[in-house]
C-alpha cells in the first residue's frame, strides 16, 4: 500500500464516523433489509446476482450470536419474498464459532432449514486463521444434511490446496479469494505474486477436479488466467462464476456480464458496517486521495 494510503487508514479512528460512512457507502447496500433489497433487484436489472451478507463478525454473548442468526433467517425470508435473485453469505463468528462450535453449528443449522425451505444458496465466508478448521468442519458435517451449501477458500493461507483437495474429491461449490486478514508468514504467503500463483494453481484443480467456482477476486492478471482456463476446459455456466464486491471495478463487472459470463456480487448491509469498510479501504488505492479531498473541503 502506498504510504499516504498507510497514513490515512491509521488515522481513520480519528476520522469522524459520518465523513467515513461517505466513503464507505459505495460498498455497503445501506443499513436496512429494504436498502439491500432495493440494491439487489437494481443487480438484478443489470443481470448481475446477488449474495446478501448482514455485516457483523466477532460478537461476545449468545444472545448477539441469536440475533444475527435471526437477521440472517429474515434475508432468506426477503429473498423468497421478494423473488430476487440472490443467496445468503455468513460468517461463523458472528454465530458463535468462538464462543461455542456446537452452539454455532446449531445456529447454522437453524438458517440452512429455512434456506432448504426456499431453496436458496447459502454460502460460508471464511474469517482469519484460526476459524479455519472450524468453519471446515461445521461446513462438512452440515452439507451432509444440507447439500446446497458452500465455502470459501482463501488463495493466500499455505493449507488451502491441503483443504482443496480434500474437498474437491466431494465435489464442494467453493468461492476462491485471496484473503483478506493480516496473516503470518507461517500460515499465509505474503507476496502479491505468490498469492497470485496458488490462486491460480488452486483455481485449476478445482475447475478440473469438477467443483463448481464462485471465482472471487477484482485483479486483471487472475480474471485473465480464468477466463483462458474455462476457454481451455470448455466449461459452462454451470461450472463458475465470476464474484465481486459492491463498490469495487463496476466496469470490469460490466465487461465480464458483457462478455457473457455470470456475475454474482457481494451485497453487504446493516449497521456493523465500520469493520468491513475499513478493510475495503485498505484495498483501495484512490482512498487517500479522496478523504484528503473531504478533509480539506471540510475544514476550508
Ligand atoms: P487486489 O486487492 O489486488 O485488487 C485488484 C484491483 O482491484 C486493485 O488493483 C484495485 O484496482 C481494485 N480494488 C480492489 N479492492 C478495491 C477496493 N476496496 N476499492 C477500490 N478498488 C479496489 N476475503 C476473505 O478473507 N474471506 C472471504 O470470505 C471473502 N469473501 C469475498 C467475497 C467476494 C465476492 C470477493 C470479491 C472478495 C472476498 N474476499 C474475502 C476478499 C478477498 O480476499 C480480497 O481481499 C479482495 O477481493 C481483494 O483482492 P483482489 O483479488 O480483488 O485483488
Amino acid at each position: 500500500m502506498h504510504f499516504i494510503n498507510k497514513l490515512v487508514v491509521a488515522a481513520l479512528p480519528a476520522i469522524p464516523r459520518p465523513m467515513v460512512r461517505f466513503f464507505a457507502s459505495r460498498y455497503i447496500a445501506g443499513d436496512s433489509l429494504e436498502d439491500a433489497v432495493a440494491c439487489v433487484q437494481s443487480l438484478n436489472a443489470e443481470e448481475v446476482r446477488a449474495t446478501m451478507d448482514v455485516l457483523g463478525e466477532d460478537i461476545f454473548t449468545q444472545e448477539e450470536a441469536v440475533a444475527a442468526r435471526e437477521q440472517s433467517i429474515r434475508v432468506l425470508h426477503a429473498i423468497a419474498h421478494e423473488r430476487i435473485d440472490s443467496n445468503l453469505s455468513i460468517k461463523l463468528t458472528s454465530l458463535g464459532l468462538k464462543l461455542d462450535p456446537e452452539f454455532c453449528r446449531e445456529n447454522v443449522r437453524e438458517i440452512l432449514k429455512v434456506a432448504s425451505s426456499h431453496n436458496i444458496f447459502v454460502r460460508f465466508d471464511m474469517e482469519d486463521h484460526t476459524c479455519t478448521t472450524g468453519t471446515v468442519e461445521i461446513f462438512r458435517t452440515l452439507r451432509k444434511d444440507f447439500p446446497n451449501i458452500g465455502i470459501v477458500l482463501q488463495a493466500y493461507l499455505r493449507r488451502t490446496e491441503d483443504d482443496a483437495r480434500a474437498m474437491i474429491a466431494e465435489r464442494v461449490n467453493f468461492r476462491l479469494c485471496k484473503g483478506i486478514y493480516r496473516e503470518a508468514p507461517e500460515v499465509a504467503f505474503q507476496a502479491r505474486e505468490e498469492v497470485q500463483s496458488n490462486y491460480v494453481k488452486v483455481l485449476g484443480q478445482m475447475l478440473r477436479g469438477g467443483s463448481y467456482v464462485g471465482i472471487a477476486t477484482h485483479d486483471t492478471v487472475l480474471i485473465d488466467a480464468a477466463c483462458e482456463m474455462i476457454r481451455e476446459l470448455g466449461l459452462g455456466k454451470d461450472k463458475y462464476e465470476f464474484q465481486m464486491l459492491l463498490g469495487v471495478r463496476p466496469e470490469l463487472r460490466k465487461k465480464l456480464v458483457a462478455a457473457g459470463h455470470k456475475v454474482r456480487l457481494y451485497v453487504p448491509f446493516g449497521s456493523y458496517w465500520y469493520g468491513y469498510s475499513v478493510r475495503r479501504f485498505k484495498e483501495n488505492p484512490e482512498i487517500a486521495g479522496y478523504i484528503f479531498k473531504a478533509l480539506f473541503k471540510i475544514n476550508k
